[in-house]
């Protein structure tokens, strides 16, 4: 079924079950690649919020984990100025640091942070998205745990947004083919 958020309209894409298939399957990575490392796990406000939590629930090795938030979107483009309101807030030296993200787009966001990190004393970074738009990256990024590849177009649900509306979706919606490319979102 079709939803409408302010003036697009967006169409089913990937269901619950599939995200959900997803999660275990990186959960089940994370556990088994990171155990001996005791990973420190970054949250990317806000859209990765419903992700982390799924993750952390599945997650059962020692860990410690953080919030923060970076936006590079002003008003309906991503705008490649990747800012950082406040310092991070963890010691990160010697840590092994997993960046858990929605979506990576043109991978600004995810070089600035990786970059960031490894410059405070990160011994490892390593990148896990629910979402990667390969033909719209623009950055040599590895993304270690990655939930699913997908085209170019704009989608929302499950903590993503179109203008801050959209993150209350139980599943993946994407902007129907006839309603354009005029994007935005807030993270
Ligand atoms: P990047 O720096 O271009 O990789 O931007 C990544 C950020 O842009 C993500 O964390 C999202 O907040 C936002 N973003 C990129 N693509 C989408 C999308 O299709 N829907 C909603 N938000 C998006
Ligand atoms: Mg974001």
């Amino acid at each position: 079924m079709k939803v409408q958020i302010l003036d697009k309209t967006f169409v089913p894409y990937i269901s619950q079950d599939e995200i959900e298939a997803a999660v275990k399957r990186l959960t089940h990575q994370m556990n088994e690649e990171l155990k001996d490392s005791c990973p420190l796990f970054v949250c990317i406000l806000k859209g990765a919020v419903f992700f982390f939590a799924d993750l952390m629930e599945n997650i059962d090795i020692p860990h410690n984990m953080t919030f923060f938030r970076i936006s590079s979107y002003t008003g309906t483009q991503s705008s490649g100025n990747v800012r950082a309101a406040k310092p991070f807030p963890r010691p990160v030296e010697g840590r092994t640091v997993v960046i858990v993200e929605d979506i990576v787009e043109t991978g600004n966001s995810m070089h600035f942070l990786r970059t960031k990190l490894l410059e405070l004393g990160a011994k490892e970074v390593r990148i896990a998205a629910l979402f990667f738009k390969p033909g719209k990256c623009k950055k040599e990024l590895t993304i270690d745990y990655c939930g699913f590849e997908i085209t170019d177009e704009f989608i929302v649900g499950y903590g993503l947004d179109y203008c801050e509306q959209g993150r209350e979706l139980p599943s993946i919606y994407q902007l129907a083919p006839e309603d354009g490319a005029d994007e935005g979102s807030n993270g």
